[in-house]
């Protein structure tokens, strides 16, 4: 048999075994069986030497073509294969453009949080600057600095988590107002919204963290009739224009007089229902003249400056607003209940 023949031969059979390679794999072992080192195409170029030279040349020309017809087909057996794997891909990783789209979850603002930007926005209104005390404060300003010294009984009352003996977790926004004053900028027009702490037993109106929003206004000439129509306006805002309030005389060691404000119940207008428990009033605050001991303590001179201060729960906001009648709702951030508000 001539070369020729046999190169046509070996052409024939690495066709043959290209067409069956239905993998990357195969033909990668179809490519070494004939053109790899052992591979049937080389071991002719190795017999090259038993070839006359003046036949050399022709030779040579002939495995040279078998060659590159070999690997002309490799290649396109591969292209093939290839496309074929990324039609298959393409078949698996269908996209249905008319599906509806994975909407992202937004979050819900908490009930509270809702509460208390409509507090701010009422008091900013107001002209009012919005601060922010620490939650962990010296017992001198949770207490002693707001008139209620050392053995005071007003202290167990705002039982509190004690750090060590002279540090604590605020048991009420109060301390703000020592710190604003000894900043020395008169005058003042704060609110101070934060969390507070009190050892409490949790019921469906206590907790023993919640959140107070402290008010504190100082200037010449303030009175207790800046404070009532301050609140006065404020529970208007809050829960709507026919709303009425009532002070009724309170005792807070930091303000003299001190009072608690009533608002008449925005449910039946002040006739008494179920919501205010019969009695048309509702309790939201309690508030008061700051106490001349306070001024004096926290570097203010009571004989030239006045003030008034009061302290809003915002749960109790929270509650009343939203109609909500278990506080322990507001805690357990359970998202069917916060979807609500
Ligand atoms: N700090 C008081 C409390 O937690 C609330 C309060 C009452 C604040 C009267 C005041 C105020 O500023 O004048 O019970």
């Amino acid at each position: 048999m001539d070369m020729k023949e046999k190169l046509q031969q070996i052409a024939e059979s690495a066709r043959q075994s290209i067409e069956k390679a239905q993998s990357p794999e195969k033909l990668n072992d179809a490519r070494l069986m004939f053109l790899g080192k052992k591979g049937e195409l080389t071991q002719i170029l190795k017999s090259m030497k038993d070839v006359s030279p003046e036949d050399r040349p022709k030779v040579g020309q002939l495995v040279n073509d078998a060659r590159s017809h070999i690997e002309k087909m490799l290649e396109e057996s591969r292209k093939k294969l290839e496309a074929a794997a990324l039609e298959e891909k393409m078949k698996r990783e269908v996209i249905d453009v008319t599906l509806p789209a994975k909407k992202a979850k937004l979050g819900h603002r908490h009930p509270n949080t809702i509460a208390l930007e409509e507090v701010e926005r009422i008091f900013v209104g107001m002209g009012y600057e919005v601060v922010e005390g620490p939650e962990v404060e010296y017992a001198d300003y949770n207490f002693t600095k707001l008139n209620i010294p050392e053995d005071h009984p007003a202290r167990d009352e705002q039982d509190t988590f004690f750090i060590n003996d002279s540090i604590l977790l605020r048991s009420q926004t109060s301390p703000v107002q020592a710190r604003v004053m000894e900043q020395g900028k008169l005058p003042i027009r704060m609110i101070a919204p934060g969390r507070v702490f009190r050892s409490d037993e949790v019921d469906a109106t206590h907790s023993p963290s919640f959140h107070q929003i402290e008010g504190l206004v100082i200037d010449k000439n303030i009175t207790f009739a800046d404070l009532k129509g301050t609140l006065q306006e404020f529970a208007k805002e809050l829960f709507g224009p026919e709303t009425k309030t009532k002070f009724r005389p309170h005792h807070f060691p930091f303000t003299e007089p001190s009072a608690e404000v009533d608002v008449s119940c925005f449910k039946c207008g002040g006739k008494g229902c179920r919501f205010c428990k019969g009695s048309g009033w509702i309790e939201i605050l309690g508030c008061g003249t700051v106490h001349p001991n306070v001024l004096r303590m926290c570097g203010i001179d009571p004989e030239e400056y006045t003030g008034f201060a009061f302290g809003v729960g915002l749960e109790r906001i929270a509650l009343l607003k939203y109609e909500i009648d278990d506080m322990r709702l507001l805690y357990e951030n359970d998202i069917r209940f916060l979807k609500q508000f």
